[in-house]
């Protein structure tokens, strides 16, 4: 994946996936600038060499400073309102970022001649139940403000590349796990099991833990940013989803989970406690990534072992190296599956 250096521009490059993203194409020579508000991400993930412009999505005039100012040829969305739960108590605080915010800087980007916008997109929060692996063209159903606002934002990107000349692409993610994932959020079940396994308490497995989830490594979401970011399009606009295709249950991901972490950490972990079934989780959310082959020659490359195994090092890593806890955590919430 060598491409000629370029400018690009990452919001949310101080979270999980984007300072993920941003490490990639710092270390492939490309000059990265990020905007973060640093609402939920940290600066200490942002690699050096970056420019970093701590500006909120909703100023749209500061916007429109740091375009004016680092001048990117590609942008690569990735900030956000992230919690489902906010969205629905709060779906005009939602919106204000995941709608107006990105308005902004779809604005702000065509004013200063930026030609190509990756946007990430949920899979999970726009499909619905899918009894098999959901091909792009399946009706989305969104139910959340969350998913509602993450589909208007797909709807509005399709109509800047058809007015206003910009290339676009739309990833839908699956559930997105690796190194760095906040484990404090709503929506990271590995992260959130890794950090309670690591406190030596139980897992919750909700409803048996018999939901059907598509887990895929960050690696993996970030080699599709990269493609998506620089290589060549057979179409000004394309939706694609960023899956592995197979169904993993949470059962089966906690077991493998503790296996591993009992691997990194040389001891063994409790087992698993039940919980109810919860309203509003989906039984199965899986997604079908041949799209994403064919028009970028994109596979997911990192199975879910090596994935976890990765995860875990990095989590047993930080809670040896955090001991004792210097300040208090915040409380745990319930995993809530949305990818
Ligand atoms: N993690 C997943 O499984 C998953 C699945 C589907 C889609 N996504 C999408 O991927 C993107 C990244 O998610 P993540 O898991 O890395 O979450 P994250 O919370 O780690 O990253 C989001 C980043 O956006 C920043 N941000 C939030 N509001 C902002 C604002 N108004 N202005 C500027 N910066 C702001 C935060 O500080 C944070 O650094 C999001 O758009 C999310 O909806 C994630």
């Amino acid at each position: 994946m060598d491409f000629p250096p370029r400018r690009i521009l990452v919001t949310g490059g101080a979270g999980f996936i984007g300072s993920h993203i941003v490490d990639h194409l710092v270390r492939s020579g490309h000059h990265v600038g990020v905007i973060d508000d640093l609402s939920s991400g940290l600066e200490e993930n942002l690699p050096k060499g970056v420019e970093f412009f701590e500006v909120d999505l909703k100023h749209r005039e500061k916007v429109g400073d740091v375009l004016a100012d680092f001048r990117p040829d590609a942008i690569c969305h990735h900030a956000a309102q992230v919690s489902v739960s906010r969205s629905v108590r709060n779906p005009a605080v939602d919106a204000e970022t995941n709608v107006l915010g990105w308005l902004h800087l779809l604005e702000e980007a065509c004013s200063v001649g930026v030609k190509r916008v990756v946007l990430a997109a949920s899979g999970g929060t726009v499909y619905g139940e899918t009894p098999v692996p959901a091909t792009e063209d399946w009706p989305p159903s969104p139910i959340s403000p969350y998913g509602i606002a993450k589909r208007a934002g797909e709807r509005y990107l399709e109509f800047f590349t058809r007015e206003r000349g910009l290339e676009g692409v739309v990833l839908r993610y699956g559930n997105v796990y690796g190194p760095r994932q906040n484990p404090h959020g709503e929506a990271g079940v590995v992260a959130i099991f890794c950090q309670k396994l690591l406190l030596g308490e139980a897992a919750r497995l909700n409803d048996d833990g018999r939901c059907e989830r598509d887990f895929i490594y960050v690696g993996d979401v970030v080699r599709a940013n990269l493609l998506a970011l620089l290589a060549p399009l057979a179409q000004p606009y394309l939706t694609l989803n960023v899956g592995t295709g197979l169904a993993t249950s949470i059962r089966q991901l906690e077991a493998e989970l503790r296996h591993v972490l009992s691997q990194v950490a040389g001891r063994s972990f409790p087992s698993p406690i039940k919980g109810p079934r919860r309203d509003g989780d989906l039984l199965r959310a899986v997604l079908n990534p041949g799209l994403a082959r064919d028009e970028l020659g994109w596979v997911a490359q990192i199975g879910l072992r090596q994935g976890l195994m990765e995860t875990a090092q990095w989590f047993y890593q930080r809670a040896v190296h955090s001991e004792p806890q210097a300040s208090p955590q915040p409380p745990l919430q319930p995993e809530t599956l949305v990818g």
